[in-house]
């Protein structure tokens, strides 16, 4: 079972977090506006979008951002009929620049919370305070441990017996922001990087859609 961290500590008023305005015990109304940002296989983004159409997540993808034309997240859009830019990160000036750029594109779009899954560029302040406590990050440990880069390879060297994903808000810290849910993986003796990214994968996949529908409810209490 994911485990969630208790939002409703974070701030005394929102105790009725299981009974927010708009919420009909089975979904949004409106369903969540949802951003998404990805930079590679995208199966994450596949995954949200496979909860939606099950109805397991009660949202619809807006717009779908990829930094790496071609990318395997760009090729899923577009497979799954959802709109998607393309935002080559090396034609921007800069960070700013192009999460500027972003931010006007995810606006347009009608986005109320953006989704980094699988971004694999560090985001600046202009995104962040953009959609302040409604930018989301998927990250492949049990942060804190393992910030950063390689996750997965990070939590192999250490020899460690659990690792997991993270679902958690983005803040100026990197991979250090409020944890959203959390979700434990057993490492095997024999595992590599790949076996054990393939198992924390499956987690990170059943865990996005569960943590969206847990944050969402504190979003849509206004
Ligand atoms: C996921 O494992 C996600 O946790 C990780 O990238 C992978 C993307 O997979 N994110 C990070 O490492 C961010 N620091 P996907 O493209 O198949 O969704």
């Amino acid at each position: 079972m994911p485990a969630f961290s208790d939002l409703s500590q974070q701030d005394p008023s929102e105790q009725a977090l299981l009974q927010p305005a708009g919420w009909n015990g089975q979904g949004f109304d409106p369903p969540l506006q949802l951003g998404v940002m990805a930079s590679g296989n995208g199966s994450n983004f596949e995954a949200m979008e496979m909860a939606i159409r099950r109805g397991d997540l009660s949202a619809t993808i807006r717009l779908l951002v990829v930094n790496n034309p071609g990318c395997g997240a760009q090729r899923r859009a577009e497979r799954l009929g959802i709109p998607c830019s393309v935002m080559d990160h090396r034609l921007h000036q800069d960070r700013r620049e192009l999460d500027l750029e972003l931010v006007r594109r995810f606006q347009d779009a009608g986005a109320e919370a953006i989704v980094m899954a699988g971004w694999m560029r560090i985001v600046t302040d202009d995104l962040i305070q953009a959609y302040p406590n409604r930018l989301l990050n998927i990250h492949p440990s049990l942060l804190p441990s393992f910030r950063g880069l390689d996750g997965v390879g990070q939590a192999l060297q250490a020899g460690v017996q659990i690792s997991g994903c993270t679902v958690h808000l983005v803040t100026e810290d990197l991979d250090a922001g409020p944890i959203v849910a959390q979700a434990a993986v057993p490492v095997m003796a024999d595992d590599t990087r790949t076996s054990l990214a393939e198992r924390i994968h499956r987690e990170e996949h059943r865990l996005l859609p569960i943590a969206l529908m847990h944050i969402g409810q504190r979003w849509r209490q206004g």
